[in-house]
Protein backbone atom coordinates (compact mmCIF):
# COMPACT_ATOMS: atom_id res chain seq x y z
CA UNK A 1 0.00 0.00 0.00
CA UNK A 2 1.14 3.35 -1.01
CA UNK A 3 0.23 7.11 0.60
CA UNK A 4 -0.75 8.65 -2.75
CA UNK A 5 -1.59 12.40 -3.31
CA UNK A 6 -3.88 13.18 -6.34
CA UNK A 7 -3.93 17.35 -7.69
CA UNK A 8 -6.66 18.41 -9.37
CA UNK A 9 -10.29 16.18 -9.60
CA UNK A 10 -11.09 16.36 -13.29
CA UNK A 11 -11.89 13.32 -15.09
CA UNK A 12 -8.30 12.28 -14.98
CA UNK A 13 -7.31 13.05 -11.50
CA UNK A 14 -10.71 11.84 -9.99
CA UNK A 15 -10.89 8.79 -11.56
CA UNK A 16 -7.05 7.94 -11.14
CA UNK A 17 -7.65 8.81 -7.18
CA UNK A 18 -10.55 6.55 -6.69
CA UNK A 19 -9.00 3.86 -8.61
CA UNK A 20 -5.89 4.10 -6.74
CA UNK A 21 -7.77 3.67 -3.11
CA UNK A 22 -10.49 0.61 -5.15
CA UNK A 23 -6.78 -1.38 -5.69
CA UNK A 24 -5.97 -0.86 -1.49
CA UNK A 25 -3.76 2.48 -1.56
CA UNK A 26 -4.28 5.60 0.48
CA UNK A 27 -5.29 8.39 -1.39
CA UNK A 28 -5.85 12.01 -1.04
CA UNK A 29 -7.32 14.03 -3.71
CA UNK A 30 -6.68 17.81 -4.02
CA UNK A 31 -8.08 20.37 -5.52
CA UNK A 32 -8.47 24.38 -5.18
CA UNK A 33 -12.28 24.33 -5.48
CA UNK A 34 -13.93 24.96 -1.71
CA UNK A 35 -17.36 23.62 -3.14
CA UNK A 36 -16.28 21.01 -5.48
CA UNK A 37 -14.37 19.45 -2.07
CA UNK A 38 -17.59 19.40 -0.20
CA UNK A 39 -19.94 18.25 -3.11
CA UNK A 40 -17.44 15.16 -3.43
CA UNK A 41 -16.85 14.42 0.70
CA UNK A 42 -20.67 14.72 0.58
CA UNK A 43 -20.87 11.27 -1.50
CA UNK A 44 -21.44 13.26 -5.01
CA UNK A 45 -19.54 12.77 -8.44
CA UNK A 46 -18.28 15.92 -9.81
CA UNK A 47 -18.68 14.65 -13.31
CA UNK A 48 -21.25 11.89 -14.85
CA UNK A 49 -19.07 8.64 -15.29
CA UNK A 50 -20.52 5.26 -14.56
CA UNK A 51 -19.80 3.41 -11.76
CA UNK A 52 -17.45 6.24 -10.27
CA UNK A 53 -20.10 7.41 -7.30
CA UNK A 54 -20.68 3.72 -6.01
CA UNK A 55 -16.80 3.55 -5.64
CA UNK A 56 -16.07 6.92 -4.46
CA UNK A 57 -18.66 6.76 -1.74
CA UNK A 58 -17.39 3.21 -0.99
CA UNK A 59 -13.60 4.17 -0.49
CA UNK A 60 -14.45 7.02 1.63
CA UNK A 61 -16.65 5.19 3.86
CA UNK A 62 -13.26 2.63 3.97
CA UNK A 63 -11.04 5.68 4.92
CA UNK A 64 -9.10 4.87 1.93
CA UNK A 65 -10.11 7.91 0.20
CA UNK A 66 -10.60 11.80 1.16
CA UNK A 67 -10.57 15.16 -0.33
CA UNK A 68 -9.39 18.45 0.30
CA UNK A 69 -7.91 21.81 -0.51
CA UNK A 70 -5.49 21.33 2.08
CA UNK A 71 -1.86 20.52 -0.44
CA UNK A 72 0.53 21.37 2.00
CA UNK A 73 -0.93 18.46 4.47
CA UNK A 74 -1.61 16.06 1.42
CA UNK A 75 1.44 16.29 0.12
CA UNK A 76 3.80 16.42 2.91
CA UNK A 77 4.56 12.72 3.65
CA UNK A 78 3.12 11.15 0.52
CA UNK A 79 5.12 7.97 -1.60
CA UNK A 80 3.76 10.03 -4.66
CA UNK A 81 2.04 12.58 -6.31
CA UNK A 82 -0.04 12.18 -9.79
CA UNK A 83 -0.52 15.79 -11.02
CA UNK A 84 -4.07 15.02 -13.09
CA UNK A 85 -5.05 19.03 -13.83
CA UNK A 86 -6.12 20.51 -16.85
CA UNK A 87 -3.62 21.29 -20.31
CA UNK A 88 -6.68 23.21 -21.70
CA UNK A 89 -5.31 24.66 -25.45
CA UNK A 90 -4.58 28.19 -26.00
CA UNK A 91 -5.02 30.88 -28.74
CA UNK A 92 -2.06 29.52 -31.12
CA UNK A 93 -3.19 26.12 -30.16
CA UNK A 94 -0.36 25.15 -27.68
CA UNK A 95 -1.01 23.56 -24.26
CA UNK A 96 -1.14 25.78 -21.42
CA UNK A 97 0.99 24.48 -18.79
CA UNK A 98 0.41 27.39 -16.01
CA UNK A 99 -1.96 24.53 -13.95
CA UNK A 100 1.28 22.13 -13.94
CA UNK A 101 3.91 24.83 -12.97
CA UNK A 102 1.45 25.97 -10.06
CA UNK A 103 1.25 22.62 -8.65
CA UNK A 104 4.75 21.83 -9.32
CA UNK A 105 5.61 24.92 -7.29
CA UNK A 106 3.18 23.86 -4.20
CA UNK A 107 5.01 20.08 -4.25
CA UNK A 108 8.74 21.78 -4.41
CA UNK A 109 7.87 23.92 -1.24
CA UNK A 110 6.02 21.36 0.75
CA UNK A 111 7.53 17.65 0.61
CA UNK A 112 9.44 16.87 3.46
CA UNK A 113 9.55 12.95 1.92
CA UNK A 114 11.54 11.40 -0.66
CA UNK A 115 8.51 11.64 -3.39
CA UNK A 116 8.10 10.64 -7.20
CA UNK A 117 5.67 12.97 -9.13
CA UNK A 118 4.03 11.60 -11.58
CA UNK A 119 2.50 13.63 -14.49
CA UNK A 120 -1.29 11.97 -15.49
CA UNK A 121 -2.33 15.06 -17.72
CA UNK A 122 -1.01 15.49 -21.21
CA UNK A 123 1.81 17.72 -22.25
CA UNK A 124 4.16 18.40 -24.60
CA UNK A 125 6.96 16.86 -25.11
CA UNK A 126 10.08 17.86 -22.74
CA UNK A 127 7.20 18.84 -20.30
CA UNK A 128 8.55 16.48 -17.57
CA UNK A 129 12.07 16.93 -17.94
CA UNK A 130 10.87 21.06 -16.81
CA UNK A 131 8.66 19.99 -14.59
CA UNK A 132 11.52 17.90 -12.82
CA UNK A 133 13.94 20.63 -13.12
CA UNK A 134 11.44 23.30 -11.93
CA UNK A 135 10.58 21.16 -8.99
CA UNK A 136 14.56 20.81 -8.05
CA UNK A 137 14.88 24.92 -8.35
CA UNK A 138 12.03 25.39 -5.84
CA UNK A 139 12.68 22.35 -3.19
CA UNK A 140 12.93 23.15 0.23
CA UNK A 141 13.53 20.41 1.59
CA UNK A 142 16.61 18.04 1.50
CA UNK A 143 14.69 15.13 -0.29
CA UNK A 144 14.71 12.65 -3.36
CA UNK A 145 12.13 13.99 -5.83
CA UNK A 146 11.82 12.41 -9.47
CA UNK A 147 9.33 13.24 -11.98
CA UNK A 148 8.13 10.51 -14.26
CA UNK A 149 5.54 10.43 -16.89
CA UNK A 150 2.38 8.03 -16.86
CA UNK A 151 0.25 9.34 -19.86
CA UNK A 152 -3.60 8.43 -19.30
CA UNK A 153 -5.68 6.75 -21.97
CA UNK A 154 -9.04 6.72 -20.57
CA UNK A 155 -12.42 7.51 -22.47
CA UNK A 156 -15.33 9.06 -21.22
CA UNK A 157 -18.28 7.25 -20.48
CA UNK A 158 -16.14 4.38 -19.85
CA UNK A 159 -13.77 6.29 -17.32
CA UNK A 160 -13.71 3.53 -14.60
CA UNK A 161 -13.67 0.33 -16.49
CA UNK A 162 -11.22 2.13 -18.77
CA UNK A 163 -8.83 2.37 -16.10
CA UNK A 164 -9.32 -0.29 -13.84
CA UNK A 165 -8.85 -2.64 -17.71
CA UNK A 166 -6.55 -0.51 -19.23
CA UNK A 167 -4.59 -2.09 -22.59
CA UNK A 168 -1.60 -0.65 -20.97
CA UNK A 169 0.04 0.82 -18.43
CA UNK A 170 2.58 3.48 -20.00
CA UNK A 171 5.51 4.30 -17.46
CA UNK A 172 8.40 6.99 -18.78
CA UNK A 173 10.90 7.02 -16.11
CA UNK A 174 14.82 8.07 -16.23
CA UNK A 175 15.83 5.86 -13.42
CA UNK A 176 15.07 2.41 -11.94
CA UNK A 177 14.03 4.24 -8.87
CA UNK A 178 11.33 6.01 -10.28
CA UNK A 179 10.29 2.96 -12.41
CA UNK A 180 10.30 0.68 -9.93
CA UNK A 181 7.68 2.89 -7.68
CA UNK A 182 5.24 3.42 -10.04
CA UNK A 183 5.55 -0.35 -11.39
CA UNK A 184 4.59 -1.19 -7.88
CA UNK A 185 2.26 1.22 -7.33
CA UNK A 186 0.51 -0.20 -10.57
CA UNK A 187 0.84 -4.06 -9.41
CA UNK A 188 -2.23 -4.54 -7.73
CA UNK A 189 -4.18 -3.36 -11.33
CA UNK A 190 -2.31 -6.56 -13.02
CA UNK A 191 -2.26 -5.02 -16.46
CA UNK A 192 0.46 -4.96 -19.04
CA UNK A 193 3.29 -2.47 -18.43
CA UNK A 194 5.32 -0.53 -21.21
CA UNK A 195 8.65 1.54 -19.41
CA UNK A 196 9.93 3.66 -21.65
CA UNK A 197 11.92 7.24 -21.01
CA UNK A 198 9.88 10.53 -20.17
CA UNK A 199 9.87 11.78 -23.70
CA UNK A 200 8.75 8.53 -25.50
CA UNK A 201 6.06 8.13 -23.27
CA UNK A 202 4.64 11.78 -23.42
CA UNK A 203 5.02 10.99 -27.45
CA UNK A 204 2.97 7.75 -26.86
CA UNK A 205 -0.21 9.86 -25.53
CA UNK A 206 -0.42 12.07 -28.49
CA UNK A 207 1.09 9.75 -30.97
CA UNK A 208 -2.27 7.48 -29.69
CA UNK A 209 -4.99 10.32 -29.75
CA UNK A 210 -3.87 11.44 -33.06
CA UNK A 211 -3.94 8.49 -34.84
CA UNK A 212 -7.48 7.82 -33.33
CA UNK A 213 -8.32 11.27 -34.70
CA UNK A 214 -7.03 10.83 -37.95
CA UNK A 215 -8.80 7.24 -38.35
CA UNK A 216 -12.06 9.37 -37.71
CA UNK A 217 -10.53 11.89 -40.27
CA UNK A 218 -9.99 9.26 -42.45
CA UNK A 219 -13.41 7.34 -42.54
CA UNK A 220 -15.25 10.70 -42.70
CA UNK A 221 -13.58 11.90 -45.77
CA UNK A 222 -14.12 8.67 -47.35
CA UNK A 223 -17.62 9.01 -46.36
CA UNK A 224 -18.14 12.48 -47.69
CA UNK A 225 -16.56 10.84 -51.10
CA UNK A 226 -19.08 7.56 -50.78
CA UNK A 227 -21.99 9.83 -50.84
CA UNK A 228 -20.51 11.56 -54.19
CA UNK A 229 -19.91 8.12 -55.75
CA UNK A 230 -23.19 6.02 -54.74
CA UNK A 231 -21.32 4.06 -52.37
CA UNK A 232 -21.79 3.37 -48.40
CA UNK A 233 -19.58 4.18 -45.75
CA UNK A 234 -20.81 2.36 -43.45
CA UNK A 235 -21.05 -0.98 -45.98
CA UNK A 236 -17.20 0.14 -46.34
CA UNK A 237 -15.95 -0.31 -42.80
CA UNK A 238 -17.51 -3.18 -42.54
CA UNK A 239 -15.67 -4.82 -45.58
CA UNK A 240 -12.45 -2.94 -44.06
CA UNK A 241 -12.81 -4.13 -40.60
CA UNK A 242 -12.15 -7.69 -41.42
CA UNK A 243 -8.43 -6.99 -41.96
CA UNK A 244 -7.30 -7.22 -38.60
CA UNK A 245 -4.27 -4.68 -39.74
CA UNK A 246 -7.71 -2.20 -39.95
CA UNK A 247 -9.59 -3.36 -36.78
CA UNK A 248 -13.02 -2.63 -36.93
CA UNK A 249 -13.06 0.10 -34.32
CA UNK A 250 -13.20 3.67 -34.24
CA UNK A 251 -14.31 3.70 -38.24
CA UNK A 252 -17.86 5.35 -37.77
CA UNK A 253 -18.04 8.23 -40.38
CA UNK A 254 -20.26 11.05 -38.93
CA UNK A 255 -20.48 14.96 -37.65
CA UNK A 256 -16.56 14.43 -36.45
CA UNK A 257 -14.53 13.95 -33.11
CA UNK A 258 -15.43 16.26 -30.46
CA UNK A 259 -14.47 15.83 -26.44
CA UNK A 260 -11.54 17.16 -24.47
CA UNK A 261 -9.10 15.57 -26.57
CA UNK A 262 -8.70 15.11 -29.98
CA UNK A 263 -9.11 18.61 -30.60
CA UNK A 264 -6.80 19.86 -28.46
CA UNK A 265 -4.33 17.37 -29.04
CA UNK A 266 -4.40 17.21 -32.50
CA UNK A 267 -3.41 20.66 -32.92
CA UNK A 268 -0.85 20.47 -29.77
CA UNK A 269 1.08 18.28 -31.71
CA UNK A 270 0.76 20.02 -35.18
CA UNK A 271 2.35 22.89 -33.03
CA UNK A 272 4.78 21.07 -31.39
CA UNK A 273 5.46 20.03 -34.84
CA UNK A 274 5.64 23.48 -36.01
CA UNK A 275 7.91 25.15 -33.42
CA UNK A 276 10.63 22.30 -33.93
CA UNK A 277 10.58 23.16 -37.51
CA UNK A 278 8.47 20.09 -39.15
CA UNK A 279 5.15 20.08 -41.33
CA UNK A 280 2.91 17.29 -39.60
CA UNK A 281 0.87 16.93 -42.91
CA UNK A 282 -1.57 13.66 -41.84
CA UNK A 283 -2.51 15.33 -38.54
CA UNK A 284 -3.26 18.53 -39.96
CA UNK A 285 -5.21 17.10 -42.61
CA UNK A 286 -7.17 15.46 -39.56
CA UNK A 287 -8.02 18.68 -38.02
CA UNK A 288 -8.62 20.05 -41.50
CA UNK A 289 -11.42 17.42 -42.29
CA UNK A 290 -13.02 17.37 -38.81
CA UNK A 291 -13.44 21.30 -39.18
CA UNK A 292 -16.15 20.94 -42.00
CA UNK A 293 -17.45 17.91 -40.78
CA UNK A 294 -19.36 19.23 -37.96
CA UNK A 295 -21.77 21.44 -39.73
CA UNK A 296 -21.97 19.35 -42.67
CA UNK A 297 -25.38 18.58 -42.12
CA UNK A 298 -26.53 21.75 -41.36
CA UNK A 299 -25.32 22.98 -44.55
CA UNK A 300 -27.25 19.99 -45.97
CA UNK A 301 -30.21 20.94 -44.35
CA UNK A 302 -30.11 24.67 -45.12
CA UNK A 303 -30.09 24.20 -49.23
CA UNK A 304 -33.36 22.03 -48.57
CA UNK A 305 -34.86 23.94 -46.29
CA UNK A 306 -33.62 27.27 -47.17
CA UNK A 307 -34.36 29.05 -44.11
CA UNK A 308 -35.12 27.47 -40.04
CA UNK A 309 -37.29 30.59 -39.01
CA UNK A 310 -40.48 29.77 -37.65
CA UNK A 311 -39.43 25.90 -37.64
CA UNK A 312 -39.32 23.46 -34.61
CA UNK A 313 -36.32 21.77 -34.96
CA UNK A 314 -35.76 18.88 -32.47
CA UNK A 315 -32.58 18.05 -31.72
CA UNK A 316 -31.45 15.12 -30.58
CA UNK A 317 -28.30 14.58 -28.84
CA UNK A 318 -26.22 17.86 -27.52
CA UNK A 319 -22.78 16.01 -25.47
CA UNK A 320 -19.62 15.29 -27.84
CA UNK A 321 -20.52 11.79 -26.91
CA UNK A 322 -23.03 9.14 -25.26
CA UNK A 323 -21.94 8.67 -21.58
CA UNK A 324 -21.01 11.87 -20.42
CA UNK A 325 -22.33 15.40 -19.40
CA UNK A 326 -19.53 17.07 -21.50
CA UNK A 327 -19.96 19.52 -24.13
CA UNK A 328 -16.03 20.18 -25.03
CA UNK A 329 -16.43 20.04 -28.95
CA UNK A 330 -19.69 18.88 -29.44
CA UNK A 331 -21.32 19.24 -32.97
CA UNK A 332 -24.18 20.66 -31.12
CA UNK A 333 -21.99 23.96 -29.91
CA UNK A 334 -21.40 24.79 -33.41
CA UNK A 335 -24.79 24.19 -35.07
CA UNK A 336 -27.15 25.41 -32.25
CA UNK A 337 -25.90 29.03 -32.51
CA UNK A 338 -26.73 28.74 -36.66
CA UNK A 339 -29.93 27.27 -36.06
CA UNK A 340 -30.57 30.02 -33.37
CA UNK A 341 -29.09 32.84 -35.42
CA UNK A 342 -31.65 31.92 -38.47
CA UNK A 343 -34.59 31.79 -35.93
CA UNK A 344 -35.17 28.34 -35.10
CA UNK A 345 -37.61 27.05 -32.61
CA UNK A 346 -35.18 24.36 -30.71
CA UNK A 347 -36.30 21.68 -28.66
CA UNK A 348 -33.62 19.55 -27.29
CA UNK A 349 -33.10 16.29 -26.33
CA UNK A 350 -29.95 14.79 -23.73
CA UNK A 351 -30.50 12.84 -20.94
CA UNK A 352 -27.45 14.49 -19.00
CA UNK A 353 -26.47 17.59 -20.80
CA UNK A 354 -29.12 20.14 -20.88
CA UNK A 355 -27.90 21.47 -18.10
CA UNK A 356 -24.40 22.03 -19.31
CA UNK A 357 -25.78 23.29 -22.35
CA UNK A 358 -28.20 26.15 -20.89
CA UNK A 359 -25.03 27.61 -19.48
CA UNK A 360 -23.86 28.26 -22.54
CA UNK A 361 -26.78 28.78 -24.25
CA UNK A 362 -29.21 30.46 -21.79
CA UNK A 363 -31.18 32.13 -25.25
CA UNK A 364 -30.60 32.49 -29.01
CA UNK A 365 -28.35 35.47 -29.94
CA UNK A 366 -30.30 39.15 -29.75
CA UNK A 367 -33.40 37.48 -29.24
CA UNK A 368 -33.55 35.38 -32.20
CA UNK A 369 -34.89 31.80 -32.43
CA UNK A 370 -35.83 29.58 -29.41
CA UNK A 371 -34.35 26.42 -27.14
CA UNK A 372 -36.48 24.19 -25.30
CA UNK A 373 -34.92 21.47 -23.20
CA UNK A 374 -37.43 18.66 -22.99
CA UNK A 375 -36.87 15.44 -21.08
CA UNK A 376 -37.70 12.75 -23.53
CA UNK A 377 -37.03 12.19 -27.08
CA UNK A 378 -41.24 12.00 -28.07
CA UNK A 379 -41.40 15.86 -26.87
CA UNK A 380 -38.90 17.11 -29.14
CA UNK A 381 -39.91 15.42 -31.87
CA UNK A 382 -44.00 16.32 -31.53
CA UNK A 383 -44.82 18.22 -34.61
CA UNK A 384 -41.31 19.14 -35.85
CA UNK A 385 -40.43 19.83 -38.91
CA UNK A 386 -36.54 18.52 -38.69
CA UNK A 387 -35.12 16.89 -36.20
CA UNK A 388 -31.06 16.77 -36.19
CA UNK A 389 -29.04 13.66 -34.67
CA UNK A 390 -25.88 15.09 -33.03
CA UNK A 391 -25.38 12.20 -30.40
CA UNK A 392 -26.16 8.84 -30.56
CA UNK A 393 -27.44 8.01 -27.16
CA UNK A 394 -29.15 4.70 -26.31
CA UNK A 395 -32.72 6.93 -25.89
CA UNK A 396 -32.06 8.06 -29.16
CA UNK A 397 -30.97 4.82 -31.15
CA UNK A 398 -34.32 3.29 -30.00
CA UNK A 399 -36.31 6.04 -31.50
CA UNK A 400 -37.96 3.72 -34.54
CA UNK A 401 -38.83 5.24 -38.55
CA UNK A 402 -42.98 4.96 -37.22
CA UNK A 403 -42.03 6.98 -34.43
CA UNK A 404 -40.61 9.99 -36.53
CA UNK A 405 -43.16 9.77 -39.17
CA UNK A 406 -46.15 9.93 -36.95
CA UNK A 407 -45.02 12.25 -34.16
CA UNK A 408 -43.11 15.06 -36.26
CA UNK A 409 -45.14 17.43 -38.40
CA UNK A 410 -42.74 16.59 -41.35
CA UNK A 411 -40.51 13.79 -41.05
CA UNK A 412 -37.18 15.22 -41.86
CA UNK A 413 -34.23 13.35 -40.51
CA UNK A 414 -30.52 14.64 -40.39
CA UNK A 415 -28.73 12.17 -38.79
CA UNK A 416 -25.20 12.97 -37.75
CA UNK A 417 -24.14 9.78 -36.68
CA UNK A 418 -25.65 7.11 -38.52
CA UNK A 419 -27.44 5.44 -36.15
CA UNK A 420 -30.89 4.08 -38.56
CA UNK A 421 -31.20 2.17 -41.31
CA UNK A 422 -31.66 4.20 -44.09
CA UNK A 423 -33.70 1.19 -45.82
CA UNK A 424 -36.10 1.59 -42.87
CA UNK A 425 -36.26 4.88 -42.89
CA UNK A 426 -37.37 4.76 -46.17
CA UNK A 427 -40.43 1.83 -45.52
CA UNK A 428 -41.73 4.29 -43.09
CA UNK A 429 -42.08 7.06 -45.58
CA UNK A 430 -39.24 9.78 -43.00
CA UNK A 431 -37.05 11.77 -45.66
CA UNK A 432 -33.97 10.74 -44.30
CA UNK A 433 -30.22 12.45 -44.47
CA UNK A 434 -27.04 10.56 -42.53
CA UNK A 435 -23.14 10.70 -42.98
CA UNK A 436 -21.55 8.86 -46.22
CA UNK A 437 -24.71 6.93 -46.77
CA UNK A 438 -27.74 6.87 -49.53
CA UNK A 439 -30.34 9.42 -48.30
CA UNK A 440 -34.23 8.12 -48.78
CA UNK A 441 -35.48 8.34 -52.22
CA UNK A 442 -38.22 10.46 -50.88
CA UNK A 443 -35.30 12.98 -51.16
CA UNK A 444 -35.99 14.23 -54.26
CA UNK A 445 -34.79 13.41 -57.32
CA UNK A 446 -31.71 15.32 -57.53
CA UNK A 447 -30.01 13.41 -54.67
CA UNK A 448 -31.44 10.17 -55.70
CA UNK A 449 -30.13 10.20 -58.90
CA UNK A 450 -26.57 10.50 -57.34
CA UNK A 451 -27.49 7.99 -54.16
CA UNK A 452 -28.55 5.02 -56.43
CA UNK A 453 -30.87 3.53 -53.05
CA UNK A 454 -32.17 0.72 -55.22
CA UNK A 455 -28.43 -0.52 -55.53
CA UNK A 456 -27.91 -0.41 -52.12
CA UNK A 457 -27.93 -4.02 -50.24
CA UNK A 458 -28.75 -3.56 -46.42
C1 LIG B 1 -10.37 9.86 -26.29
C2 LIG B 1 -9.56 8.56 -26.37
O1 LIG B 1 -10.40 7.50 -26.81
C3 LIG B 1 -8.93 8.25 -25.02
O2 LIG B 1 -8.10 7.10 -25.15
C4 LIG B 1 -8.10 9.44 -24.55
O3 LIG B 1 -7.54 9.22 -23.28
C5 LIG B 1 -8.96 10.69 -24.52
O4 LIG B 1 -9.55 10.91 -25.80
P1 LIG B 1 -12.82 10.52 -25.44
O5 LIG B 1 -12.52 11.91 -25.90
O6 LIG B 1 -13.44 10.35 -24.09
O7 LIG B 1 -11.48 9.62 -25.42
O8 LIG B 1 -13.85 9.85 -26.48
P2 LIG B 1 -13.81 8.85 -27.73
O9 LIG B 1 -14.73 7.75 -27.44
O10 LIG B 1 -12.46 8.49 -28.14
O11 LIG B 1 -14.51 9.75 -28.85
C6 LIG B 1 -13.98 11.02 -29.24
C7 LIG B 1 -14.81 11.63 -30.35
O12 LIG B 1 -14.68 10.88 -31.55
C8 LIG B 1 -16.31 11.67 -30.05
O13 LIG B 1 -16.84 12.90 -30.46
C9 LIG B 1 -16.89 10.54 -30.89
O14 LIG B 1 -18.21 10.76 -31.29
C10 LIG B 1 -15.95 10.57 -32.09
N1 LIG B 1 -15.85 9.27 -32.79
C11 LIG B 1 -15.33 8.17 -32.17
C12 LIG B 1 -16.29 9.18 -34.10
O15 LIG B 1 -16.76 10.16 -34.69
N2 LIG B 1 -16.17 7.98 -34.76
C13 LIG B 1 -15.65 6.87 -34.17
O16 LIG B 1 -15.58 5.83 -34.83
C14 LIG B 1 -15.22 6.97 -32.83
Amino acid sequence: MYKIAVAGTGYVGLVAGVTFAEVGHQVACVDIDEEKVKVMKSGVSPIYEEGLEKLMQKNYAAGKLDYTTDYKTAYKDVDAIFIGVGTPEQADGSANLSYIATVARQIAETIENDCLVVVKSTVPIGTNDKVEQFIQDFLVHDVRVEVASNPEFLAQGSAVHDTLHAARIIIGAESKWAEDRLMSIYEPFKLPIVSVNRRSAEMIKYASNDFLALKISYMNDIANLCELVGADVQDVAKGMSFDERIGSKFLNAGIGFGGSCFPKDTKALENLARQNGYDLKTVKAAIDVNKGQKTLLYKKASKRLITFSGLKVAVLGLTFKPGTDDLREAASLENIPLLLEQGADIYAFDPVGAKNFEKVHPEGPNGKGTITYVSNVEQALQDANVCFVFTEWEEVKKVTPKKYKNLMRTPLVYDGRNIHDVLEMEKAGVEYHSVGRPSTSLAGKKESKNHDFQNTRY
